[in-house]
């Protein structure tokens, strides 16, 4: 048996563009699953040919980097598009995930998680969260230890804003990003079986 999930997301720097890949990165490592990527700024009306991808897909990971405390607008054009989907259910009982990136180590994103969640819910989705427990939270952690930004609903990513997408965010947590995927694709297939 075959899944598909997408991974739909949108980065406008470049830094969620480096998490987005290490998601998909963990997601494509379960045997059995294909990941195809789609932009949710090419989503901008109900009629986009991109939801074709989404409609078939067994589940679907969102992404976007925190701007002014949420998801970015390119991406609500997105979750707005999906409104006609929403009227039908299509979507409904396909699991969801999602995952953020932010300047600040906070940053305020944990509200866009909430906005994900929020979403999928509206869809009758399934959530799946991130699995891992908070890293760099006691005397012997570091900046090394995945999950070092301590989230759980989702996948939580910082980089330096004057660093590029090539350094930032740090190894540890395109490494947590890369688990996050592996447990999203896990989680499908036992939710397949
Ligand atoms: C319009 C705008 C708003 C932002 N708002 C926040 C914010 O609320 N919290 C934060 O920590 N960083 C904020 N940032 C920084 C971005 O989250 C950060 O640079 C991120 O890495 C950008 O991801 P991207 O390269 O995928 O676009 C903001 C950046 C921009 C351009």
């Amino acid at each position: 048996m075959s899944l598909n999930i997408a991974v739909v997301y949108h980065s406008g720097y470049g830094h969620t563009d480096a998490v987005a890949e290490k998601v998909a990165e963990g997601a494509a490592s379960v045997d059995g699953v294909e990941v195809i990527i789609v932009k949710a700024g090419e989503i901008t009306s109900p009629e986009s040919p991109e939801f074709a991808k989404l409609d078939s897909a067994d589940a679907m990971i969102f992404g976007s980097p925190t701007y002014m405390g949420s998801a970015a607008a390119a991406f609500k054009g997105f979750m707005e598009a999906s409104s006609t989907r929403w009227m039908e259910q299509q979507w409904a009982n396909k699991l969801a995930a999602g995952f953020t990136n932010s300047g600040s180590m906070n940053g305020d994103k944990q509200n866009t998680l909430v906005e994900f969640m929020t979403f999928a819910m509206q869809h009758s989705m399934i959530w799946v969260g991130l699995g891992q427990m908070p890293g760099n939270n006691h005397s012997e952690g570091s900046e090394s230890d995945l999950n070092r930004c301590g989230a759980s609903i989702g996948c939580m990513t910082q980089a330096n804003v004057d660093q590029g997408g090539d350094v930032a965010p740090p190894d540890s947590d395109r490494q947590t990003a890369v688990a996050f995927g592996a447990r999203v694709a896990e989680a499908a297939k036992r939710w397949g079986q």
